[in-house]
């Protein structure tokens, strides 16, 4: 694997990011020798296609190995599976001194790097990312939780990885749909971040491998940046949920039946168009996102009517002038502050205007 980039989060450890092929080999050489145990966690897709043969070369090198699998999906990313989790960790009497190996998309390693962050108030974690999604988001940064009833990520942690692994041959398995979920954020890091990639992006003819790896490169850059600015999301990581508020209301009002990445697609057209209403993003841009999303296989329009989002937005009040926070961009690469925050208040009514 190619040494990516060291995220330098505030507060914690350092860690290196690889990518590329032979994720074994990566782990085998990272691995500390006082990480005497593992616990391999995956789900049942990708702890039987990566996780197990993992956890085998660790075994070989004398580790003691616990791999721990749960049923894929979004529907399983909660505090009942954490506990299941947990509880087995307990029985097989998993101590402080262990690593936890995360291997999977973005559901794993949120639940998998939460369990890490309070099993005995904390251990050591590496991410092995096997979805685009995670590989250009989800893996790197820290932000570990799971789902609850009434909301998207509701309970969690900031818990950094010891290191991420972004394991290129799992994407040869990836099913079509999940590669494009992954595009979605790509969208989102190239609109808040970077014009040139959002054009590479646009010039992809249709054929061949999208993204290479030069475009998975440059998201874990942005990424990685802003982690290093902001690790806390206190600041300019606000700006990593532009298309988020929309999304999150969408999956949680879909029983988490849409996925994540279609979610964003969708989230990143209303809300583009949100900014475009307050002034100042062009009305063409919006036309530029949609545009893209559509081409790369992805939905641009909310499925369901308003209505039936509102319950899931996090506003006080769900009357008239009742309003919500969103990280919007202020021109196609870039967003600035306004009045000193990343977020903008945004009325229900405008929200509601620009779903369509
Ligand atoms: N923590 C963060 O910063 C962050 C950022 C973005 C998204 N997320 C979270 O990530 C989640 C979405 O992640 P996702 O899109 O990766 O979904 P996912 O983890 O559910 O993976 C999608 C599907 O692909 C399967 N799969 C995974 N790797 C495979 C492979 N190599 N070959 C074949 N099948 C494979 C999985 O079993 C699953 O069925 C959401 O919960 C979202 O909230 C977190
Ligand atoms: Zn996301």
């Amino acid at each position: 694997m190619r040494h990516l980039c060291d995220v330098a989060p505030e507060g914690a450890l350092p860690y290196p990011v690889f990518s590329g092929s032979d994720a074994t080999g990566a782990l085998l050489s990272l691995w500390r020798r006082d990480w005497r145990q593992a616990v391999v966690i995956g789900d049942e897709t990708t702890a039987t296609l990566r996780g197990e043969a993992l956890g085998a070369a660790l075994q070989a090198r004398g580790c003691e190995v616990l791999t721990l699998r749960f049923p894929a999906g979004e529907r399983h990313k909660t505090r009942a599976t954490k506990e299941r989790l947990e509880d087995a960790m307990h029985a097989a009497r998993i101590e402080r001194g262990a690593c936890v190996v995360a291997v999977g998309g973005g559901v794993v390693l949120d639940l998998a790097g939460f369990v890490a962050a309070t099993y005995h108030r904390g251990i050591a974690h590496v991410n092995v990312a096997t979805t685009l999604l995670a590989q250009i988001d989800a893996a790197i940064g820290g932000k570990t939780g799971v789902d609850t009833p009434h909301g998207k990520n509701l309970v969690g942690a900031f818990h950094q990885p010891r290191a991420v692994l972004l394991d290129h041959d799992a994407l040869a398995t990836l099913p079509e749909d999940e590669r494009r979920n992954g595009l979605a954020e790509a969208v989102k890091h190239a609109t808040l971040s970077d014009a040139g990639l959002f054009a590479t992006l646009e010039a992809w003819d249709g054929h061949g491998a999208l993204p290479s790896e030069d475009v998975i490169a440059r998201c874990v850059a942005i990424k990685a940046e802003i982690v290093g600015k902001d690790a806390r999301d206190r600041g300019v990581r606000n700006t990593l949920n532009f298309g988020h508020t929309v999304a999150h209301a969408l999956e949680a009002a879909s029983g988490h039946v849409l996925a994540h990445g279609r979610a964003v697609a969708i989230g990143l057209v209303v809300e583009s168009r949100v900014a475009a209403a307050l002034g100042g993003f062009p009305p063409a841009d919006v036309e530029r996102i949609a545009a893209l999303l559509a081409r790369l296989g992805l939905p641009t329009r909310p499925a369901l009517p308003f209505s039936e989002a509102l319950p899931y937005f996090a506003s006080d009040k769900k009357g008239s002038g009742s309003a919500i926070r969103c990280a919007l961009p202020s021109r196609l690469g870039e967003v600035h502050p306004v009045d000193g925050s990343y977020t903008r208040s945004v009325t229900l009514e405008a929200l509601e205007a620009a779903w369509c």
